[in-house]
């Protein structure tokens, strides 16, 4: 495994950079005013949105540096040219709830494993156009994982070398698609680094996850559906933080490498509901207690100190972060209102009804009494501990 120099001013290809997590990157990145060049490759799915590069369209420097490209990563013809001219592919694209993959698995395999296996197929072509002296370097490929490939941890933190032991078709996916991106490495010798970053939170996030549904649904007064016991928990990254640590790994990650991005602030969804309704001024009333999520995971946590002895840290606290993003979400209602409309009626009717419909009150943020019953797990084999 070798270190490797990344050119000052890189070409990069961000697919899904329309998305959450990838237009912070894009806005982030082309901000620093470097000189860098962004190809953003997105197809605009329920969960894409140009909204979220309007900071970079509102400054002609910025705007001038990024070019938006309308595909699916999983089409090769669309994939190819835009790959022969980058330096990096990061890649961002993906279909990212895990609910949403209990409902309709396909587009997760899609995406999440075939989509991968086009924009590797593509680099390995640049590669070899390298080896013949047709480009200056075989692009680095970084790919975008996520903590849960390691499934649900009861105890102490995984390490980047520990089992996958994914439990949705979601996290199932994304494992396939980064086992397929390190299989590039060792069989292809492809340039390739991977992070796997925890539970993202922060501005332009899609109302369809836990702290922007349950803020959007309050600033509207609207019921909050907390499943099963409210007691698992997550490690909370701000989203600047993923972002700026995916930089970070892309110029300095060790080919070959798996980098964790912890975000070091685990909470039970209660205590982040507590807090976000505390911020808001709105009352505990409207949290109801729906019908857990099958194999709901429990709990996930993650070692960083690979990343930290490559020199990362994060910048933002969990209170700092979430009062930003509460705030953000408050004063931006003309970003989130349009996303809750149209097709999203039709998610949230199959999501929630009759969760919604089968609710009981819950009588504060504390350890409650036991839980709406779990249902049970889609697949036999799984064990499903739900609340
Ligand atoms: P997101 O759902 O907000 O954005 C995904 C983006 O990908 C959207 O812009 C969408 O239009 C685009 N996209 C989907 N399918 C595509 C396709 N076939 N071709 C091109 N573009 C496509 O997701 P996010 O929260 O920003 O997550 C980004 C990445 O980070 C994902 O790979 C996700 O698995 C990973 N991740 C997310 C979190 C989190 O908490 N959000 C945590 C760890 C890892
Ligand atoms: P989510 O934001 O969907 O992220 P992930 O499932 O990838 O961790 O959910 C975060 C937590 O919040 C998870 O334990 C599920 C829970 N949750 C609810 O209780 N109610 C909801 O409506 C949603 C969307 C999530």
């Amino acid at each position: 495994m070798t270190e490797r120099t990344t050119p000052r001013h890189q070409r990069l290809l961000v697919t899904g950079g329309a998305g959450f997590i990838g237009s912070c990157f894009v806005r982030d990145l082309l901000a620093r005013r470097d000189g860098s060049r962004v190809v953003v490759l997105d197809k605009l799915t329920y969960a894409g949105n140009r909204a979220n590069l309007a900071p970079v369209y509102a400054d002609p420097e910025q705007a001038a540096r990024l070019e938006f490209v309308v595909g699916d990563i999983a089409d090769a013809a669309v994939v190819g040219p835009l790959v022969a001219r980058s330096d990096a592919v990061v890649n961002f694209a993906a279909e990212s709830h895990v609910d949403r993959s209990i409902l309709d698995p396909e587009a997760f395999l899609r995406t999440d494993v075939l989509g991968v296996h086009v924009l590797l197929e593509a680099c390995r072509l640049e590669q070899e156009r390298a080896r013949r002296g047709e480009r200056e370097a075989a692009p680095r490929f970084l790919q975008v994982s996520t903590d849960e490939v390691y499934g649900s941890v009861e105890t102490g933190e995984s390490r980047e070398d520990d089992r996958l032991e994914p439990r949705s078709p979601y996290s199932s996916a994304k494992a396939a698609g980064e086992l397929l991106a390190r299989s590039y490495f060792v069989t292809y010798g492809l340039d390739v680094v991977i992070t796997r970053g925890s539970n993202t939170y922060g501005p332009y996030h899609h109302p369809e996850k836990l702290i922007p549904l349950f803020l959007t649904n309050a600033i509207d007064d609207q019921p909050l559906p907390l499943y099963g016991d409210g007691l698992q928990r997550r490690d909370w990254l701000y989203v600047a933080d993923h972002a700026g640590a995916i930089g970070h790994v892309l110029e300095h990650g060790v080919s070959g490498e798996i980098y964790n991005v912890p975000g070091g602030n685990e909470r039970t969804n209660r205590t982040v509901v507590a807090a976000l309704l505390e911020r808001l001024g709105k009352p505990w009333s409207l949290v109801r207690r729906v019908q857990d999520r099958p194999g709901h995971d429990r709990r996930y946590a993650m070692d960083g100190s690979r990343l930290a002895a490559l020199g990362w840290r994060n910048r933002t606290t969990f209170e700092a972060g979430l009062a930003e993003t509460v705030d953000w979400f408050r004063d931006n209602e003309a970003w989130w209102r349009p996303i809750k409309s149209g097709e999203w009626n039709d998610y949230y009717d199959r999501q929630y009804r009759a969760r919604l419909a089968g609710s009981t009150a819950d009588a504060g943020p504390g350890v409650p009494a036991p839980a709406v019953p779990t249902p049970r797990p889609a697949s036999p084999g799984s064990s499903g501990e739900g609340a």
